[in-house]
């Protein structure tokens, strides 16, 4: 069996957006049979939230939906960069943030923008953050994340992805 393929999530609190990614791609790889095939996980930017569970508007948005997860927030450090295969950035402050990290050109080529993968961007690459938004925003980012999160899997098991 092949290494697991390592992917990262990372928004700003890791308490909204990178958590549902993470857990709801894990989920999707699960139903597919994948799940040997990939290790994932999420961090944030910032360390505002460290510790805490995922932000319950979030919880309550996915359980309507029939999906229940838990997590523990963490701030992503330097090390990640060269752990991850593949690091996927919810929105172009996140990215730029990453990049800043990133020492090398190896380690910038790693990092996506989520959107990158959403069918129905239409050109707008954020995961808008929900933390400033009312309730649809919430529903919004699920509806974008499950749809990035479907199309990214599909697009690694493509070989159409191609991290170092
Ligand atoms: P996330 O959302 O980046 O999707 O986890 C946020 C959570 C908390 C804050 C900002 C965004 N905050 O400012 O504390």
């Amino acid at each position: 069996m092949a290494e697991p393929r390592r992917v990262l999530f990372v928004c700003l609190g890791n308490i909204i957006r990178s958590p549902l990614g993470a857990r709801l791609f894990e989920h999707k790889a699960a139903e597919a049979g994948l799940a040997e095939k990939y290790a994932v996980d999420s961090a944030g930017t910032g360390d505002w939230h460290v510790g805490e569970p995922p932000d319950e508007r979030m919880v309550r948005t996915a359980a309507r939906r029939g999906f229940h997860y838990t997590d523990r927030a963490r701030q992503v450090k330097a090390a990640d960069l060269d752990s991850f295969d593949l690091i996927i950035a919810m929105d172009p402050q996140n990215k730029l943030n990453l990049e800043t990290l990133a020492q090398n050109a190896a380690q910038r080529a790693k990092i996506r923008l989520m959107r990158e993968f959403d069918p129905q961007a239409g050109g707008d690459m954020s995961v808008p953050d929900p933390w400033y938004a009312g309730p649809n925003g919430f529903n919004d980012a699920y509806d974008i994340i499950e749809r990035s999160v479907e199309k990214l899997l599909a697009e690694l098991e493509a070989g159409r992805v191609t991290p170092a």
